[in-house]
């Protein structure tokens, strides 16, 4: 009796369709046995793929569901086919004509196939089909705004061809310069009563509660920069809006949702460091806005850069149960801040947050077994590092990111609208609410300061 024949094929698999049965049933063809990989969604963000419109669990599903298919994987990093063709003693790599050539590489360690791919049809074109075109509205002129029309360009479905900001001059000189956006506005009403779908909020701090909840009442999806308040009970009141009015209101941490951050988290998940019992982390930027009409600077350390540390603490820890601030407050204004937060199991967040210095920016996750060390700047998270005791067993991650991280966010942002969902997995709507947390108890303790001084 022959031995079985294994074929493997990887793919992304979304929206499955013709194309794809076809291919498969033409790998399975060439043998007994069909293994199909299918990527993983952090895995298909790093290599560029960030439209993907379904989850892995539910192109998995989808896959499984096929009898004609005999085993289902999933691919989570670049050198996993040659270690998946040794595991599965696989006898023939199969994969779609689009890709000839990219995978002569592993005729090394199996015999590779190129079969006919189907024409007329692909995941991008039902896509594009499927889901009507965001119309997105820019609102204010800082320091990300460029940055944020460039890097939209690489989310299919979204467009950008207004912006708003209350200084006129300054949004006629940007429509002036600017090739996407062809309209300004110096009325916030007028603005919000376009043909915008969505807007990105990118103005002075002080302004964020009052824009979100001016465009959540016109009913537009809402990304807004960090923090999306300052005053206590007010981020509740806009996310019990964004409900009512049934629109995404998203805080845009970008941090939050890079491919490598995600698979952080997901590693420590997996409980490889033991019980983690302290997370120690900085932020600090000497970035001054003055170039800009909206000035964010004057609002201290703590308000301008708690949301990056305060979201690795809370995503590593859970939200604090007790938070003690070591800051150097000269006339409101914090230079650097020291965040001690205390959380369940007596874990401990360290943060440190400075405007006015500099300092490494790195991050080091503790645990009972081993760390994580994410070298700086953590908060772009690239390549993280888990280590242990015995230093043989130590091993690192690499997920690169395109761009300056941007598209990532923006992608899940638009994905949510376009999938009628509110609620994203990657930055929650009680992470938001934990992250907030931490410098509205700062700003309330600096007032409760000030009337003892008064
Ligand atoms: N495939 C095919 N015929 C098509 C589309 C895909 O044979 N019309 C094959 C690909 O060559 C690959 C597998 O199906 O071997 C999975 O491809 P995937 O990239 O997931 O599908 P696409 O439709 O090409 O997706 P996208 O448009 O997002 O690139």
């Amino acid at each position: 009796m022959r031995n079985k024949k294994t074929i493997i094929t990887y793919g992304t698999y979304d929206m499955l369709h013709i194309g794809h049965m076809n291919l498969l049933k033409r790998a399975k063809a060439l043998g007994d046995y069909l293994i199909v990989g299918v990527t993983d969604e952090n895995y298909d963000r790093s290599r560029g793929k960030l439209n993907v419109s379904e989850s892995t669990k539910k192109r998995v599903k989808a896959i499984e569901a096929l009898d004609f298919v005999d085993k289902v994987i999933v691919e989570t990093h670049k050198n996993q086919k040659v270690e998946d063709i040794h595991k599965y003693n696989v006898d023939v790599f199969a994969i779609g004509d689009d890709w000839v050539g990219a995978f002569d590489y592993l005729n090394e360690y199996t015999h590779v196939e190129y079969l006919a791919r189907t024409e007329g049809i692909s995941s991008t074109k039902l896509r594009k089909e499927t889901f009507d075109t965001i119309k997105l509205g820019i609102v204010g002129l800082g320091r990300d705004t460029e940055a944020f029309i460039d890097e939209a360009k690489y989310v299919s479905n979204i467009k950008i061809n207004r912006i708003y900001a209350d200084d006129f001059l300054a949004v006629k000189e940007f429509t002036n310069n600017n090739d996407t956006i062809k309209y300004g506005h110096a009325n916030y009403d007028e603005f919000l009563d376009s043909s915008i779908w969505a807007v990105y909020i990118n103005t002075s701090l002080k302004k964020h509660y009052i824009l979100i909840k001016k465009a959540l009442e016109a009913g537009k999806h809402v990304l807004c920069e960090n923090p999306l308040t300052l005053e206590k009970g007010e981020l509740k009141e806009l996310l019990s809006l964004a409900k009512k009015e049934k629109r995404v209101l998203l805080a845009a941490l970008k941090t939050a949702f890079l491919p490598a951050f995600n698979q952080l988290l997901r590693e420590l998940e997996r409980g490889t460091i033991g019980e983690i019992k302290e997370v120690r982390v900085t932020r600090t930027s000497l970035y001054k806005e003055k170039a800009y009409p909206d000035s964010f600077i004057e609002q201290g350390a703590t308000n301008l850069l708690s949301s990056y540390t305060s979201l690795l603490v809370n995503k590593v820890l859970g939200k604090s149960k007790d938070i003690t601030f070591f800051d150097d407050n000269e006339s409101g204004y914090d230079v650097s801040n020291l965040i001690i937060t205390k959380h369940k199991n007596r874990a401990l967040g360290v943060s440190k947050v400075a405007t006015g210095l500099k300092s490494e920016e790195d991050a080091i996750i503790s645990g009972t077994k081993g760390y994580v060390y994410i070298p700086a700047p953590w908060w772009l998270t690239k390549t993280f590092y888990f280590r242990f005791e015995d230093t043989h067993k130590s091993y690192q991650f690499t997920y690169e990111f395109e761009g300056c991280g941007l598209r990532y966010m923006i992608a899940e942002f638009s994905s949510l609208i376009q999938r009628g969902k509110r609620k994203s997995k990657m930055l929650t709507l009680s992470d938001m609410i934990g992250i907030n947390r931490v410098l509205l108890e700062y700003n309330e303790n600096k007032k409760e300061n000030k009337k003892k001084e008064n």
